[in-house]
């Protein structure tokens, strides 16, 4: 970084230099310039409309976007030094500007202030980042959907409280997953229209005395609308904090997700294997394939949480309009921006390479009573009231914990012991197949209806353009 403390942009009415540690820690450069092809894009724009309006000459106009297309190619090319001294990637990008093209640089920042720059540059690399994220949940649902089809029939046990509940199919378990990420999709997509307006023009706080033409810069930028108040444009952060909020519950699904992969690839429950390349090994422990990736994800939602928090407290004590505390927005905004995308990247490469292991599944949902409640409706069809039913089921169930009996495996006589409506029909309904199939509704787990909800989910998909 080039030392250029005598030399700031706003340092006429100021008798000495910033001190060297405040310089530093006042400073946003090291984490803003993220934001640097933005803040081009936006310089750009400003300086067109300025142009339009006849605030700037059509040459002027020209030098400024030659200049600012020059410096966005040294920083790709790694060829800019970014000065702490120049506080953030606005002004070293316009120092930088005055530099190559001499005094016109120095009128690009006419009509404008770095209050609404920097609210225009968040929302376009926001805006941006949104679709990315988009793109990586419709590829995740995509695998999902994909699994789904592929084990529309296969039979697993569904828990409540951690305890065998009845069997479902898997299919039905990876479409709930699919469902919650159709929300998160959702919740995005409606907070992208509010990311997407534009506050530049509003100024420090109160707009400017130049001839502004505000449509202008928000079509050249892609803005669908602009913000109406000066004095919120610039300083409210909330677009953000409605981000950070949908990330958290993307998080919070994903985490959720993770913990069920978590479980599922243990010894002790053995339903499904991750492909090598998605998990590691132990230093000590010559025998472990730890499932990393999952447990990592389930981790970083702590951070994305935490994020949510920062950019809340940020918030709350602020009076109108901008203040300094709002550049405390980007490192928790692109932190989380990465976080998610990432996860949801890893998810979306792992999910179609997981492998059921169809056998030990089904003898879960074997084992654990799971058709119980099969056989309860069975009695009520029969014309024994529920709650009967109930408890004539329980005694069942009592019974084959003593003996060591599924409800499947106890002869005629046996059940028949329990209620004397019992027929040979009973067996229908007290196989695992018979149990998923009976389910067949909107909704339910019969692999019919997986195979119903896999169709609308693909119609979805290709319905949609991220
Ligand atoms: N780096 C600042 C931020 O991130 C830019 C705006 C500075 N404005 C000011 N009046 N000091 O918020």
């Amino acid at each position: 970084m080039a030392d250029q403390s005598q030399d700031k942009p706003w340092g006429g009415r100021f008798s000495e230099a910033t001190d060297a540690f405040v310089e530093a820690f006042t400073a946003s450069v090291t984490f803003d310039q993220k934001m640097a092809n933005q803040d081009i894009d936006g310089s750009i724009a400003h300086a067109t409309m300025l142009a339009e309006v006849g605030v700037l000459t059509h040459d002027e106009k020209q030098q400024i976007i030659d200049g600012l297309e020059e410096i966005r190619q040294d920083i790709k090319d790694g060829n800019f030094d970014w000065s702490i001294s120049l506080e953030d990637v606005h002004m070293n990008i316009e120092a930088r500007l005055t530099d190559k093209i001499g005094i016109t640089g120095k009128k690009l920042h006419t009509g404008r202030s770095r209050n609404d720059q920097v609210a225009t540059d968040i929302r376009l690399y926001l805006r941006e980042a949104i679709d990315n994220i988009l793109g990586e949940i419709t590829r995740l649902q995509t695998g999902l959907v994909g699994l789904a089809e592929r084990e529309a029939d296969a039979i697993m046990p569904g828990f409540t409280h951690l305890q065998t509940a009845q069997p479902v199919t898997f299919g039905h378990h990876m479409m709930a997953w699919y469902e919650m990420l159709t929300r998160d999709y959702e919740r995005l997509v409606d907070c992208r229209k509010r990311v997407n307006r534009m506050p530049l023009g509003s100024a420090a706080l109160a707009g400017t005395t130049y001839p502004i033409n505000r449509e202008i810069t928000a079509k050249l930028l892609g803005f669908e609308g602009i913000s109406e108040n000066s004095l919120d444009g610039v300083s409210d952060r909330d677009f953000a904090i409605e981000f950070i909020s949908a990330s958290s519950l993307i998080m919070t699904h994903l985490s959720r997700f993770s913990e069920e992969l978590v479980l599922w690839t243990s010894a002790q429950f053995n339903f499904i294997d991750l492909p090598d390349r998605f998990c590691t090994g132990s230093s000590i422990m010559p025998q472990k394939k730890n499932p990393d990736v999952p447990e990592l994800v389930r981790g970083k939602t702590g951070r994305v949480n935490g994020h949510l928090i920062c950019l809340l407290t940020l918030m709350k004590g602020q009076p109108l309009a901008y203040n300094k505390d709002n550049q405390e927005d980007k490192e928790p905004l692109f932190d989380t921006i990465e976080t998610v995308f990432n996860c949801l990247r890893a998810y979306a490469d792992m999910v179609p390479a997981i492998e059921i292991k169809h056998d030990s599944m089904r003898e879960a949902a074997r084992r654990g009573f799971s058709t119980a409640t099969d056989l309860a409706d069975y009695l009520v069809k029969k014309g024994v009231a529920f709650r009967d039913s109930h408890e004539v089921v329980g005694k069942a169930v009592r019974y084959g914990l003593d003996t060591n009996k599924d409800l499947s495996e106890m002869t005629l006589e046996e059940l028949q012991v329990f209620s004397d409506v019992i027929d040979d029909s009973v067996f229908d309904v007290l196989t695992l197949e018979g149990s998923v199939n009976a389910r067949d509704h909107l909704g339910g787990t019969a692999p019919a209806q997986v195979k119903a909800a896999t169709a609308r989910a693909r119609k979805v998909l290709a319905g949609r353009d991220l």
